[in-house]
């Protein structure tokens, strides 16, 4: 099955505290952009990528694409304010529009590649998927002053690759985006849509790097990886 990937870069990473976007921060041997762009580019079944960046920063992107030899394998389109936009412009650089497309963080370096598969295959029987993991916190929701404990065990955590047939997650974003609605992911504009969006058990590995604590958990496992896991 062959799929498009739009990758989303086009932050600024403000909970970061680094002074820069955390797409050019250093994990190990490489910056982040060019981990998470390097499991797509050495996936077969990835046929297309859409790199969606910070205009200011094209030159800088350019340069490191450039050095990692990934220039010619990626179309770059300049992101907008909010995530949701910036994916509204990758969307429209899409040219292979007749297979599935997914949505990914840039800042989740460590997505694997059966998880990929796992979800080009859901999105080709069903419209529409993400990867989600068990939430391992006891979470609880605030009602007045009091905090009430929800079951756990219905409890997932979203993240990213979210995948969809592409007329799908246009009209999604199309609707989205004329009643100026923002949600927090792609598949919330897709489920407003009245459409089932299925899950892939993915893993805790594929964490996003938001704060400088995660940036030393994504150091360590980088390192770790290496040593112990071959594919
Ligand atoms: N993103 C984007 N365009 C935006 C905002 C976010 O492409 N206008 C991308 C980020 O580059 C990131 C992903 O969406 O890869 C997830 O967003 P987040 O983790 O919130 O990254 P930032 O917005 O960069 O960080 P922060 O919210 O801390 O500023
Ligand atoms: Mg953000």
């Amino acid at each position: 099955i062959n799929y498009t990937a739009i990758v989303l870069a086009a932050g600024q990473g403000k909970r970061m505290h680094a002074g820069q976007n955390k797409q050019f921060l250093m994990i190990n041997d490489l910056p982040l952009i060019i981990h998470t762009l390097t499991v797509f580019v050495q996936d077969p079944w990835c046929n297309e990528i859409v790199l969606v960046t910070n205009k200011q920063e094209n030159a800088q992107m350019e340069e490191i694409l450039h050095q990692h030899q990934l220039s010619d394998r990626m179309t770059l389109v300049n992101g907008g304010a909010e995530r949701q936009d910036s994916v509204y412009e990758g969307l429209q650089a899409v040219k292979r529009t007749n297979q599935p497309v997914f949505i990914h963080d840039g800042a989740r370096p460590f997505v694997k590649r059966e998880h990929l598969h796992q979800l080009a295959e859901v999105v080709t029987e069903r419209r529409a998927g993400l990867l989600a993991v068990p939430v391992t916190d006891t979470i609880k929701q605030k009602q007045k002053e009091q905090l009430i404990t929800l079951d756990r065990h219905s409890l997932w955590a979203a993240q990213t690759p979210q995948g969809f047939h592409y007329p799908l997650i246009l009209k999604a974003h199309e609707e989205a985006k004329s009643q100026n609605y923002y949600g927090t992911d792609d598949a919330s504009l897709v489920e407003r849509l009245g459409e089932a969006v299925n899950v892939v058990e993915g893993s805790y590995d594929n964490m996003k790097l938001t704060t400088p604590e995660d940036l030393v958990k994504a150091k360590s496992y980088a390192a770790h990886k290496g040593k112990v896991v071959k594919d």
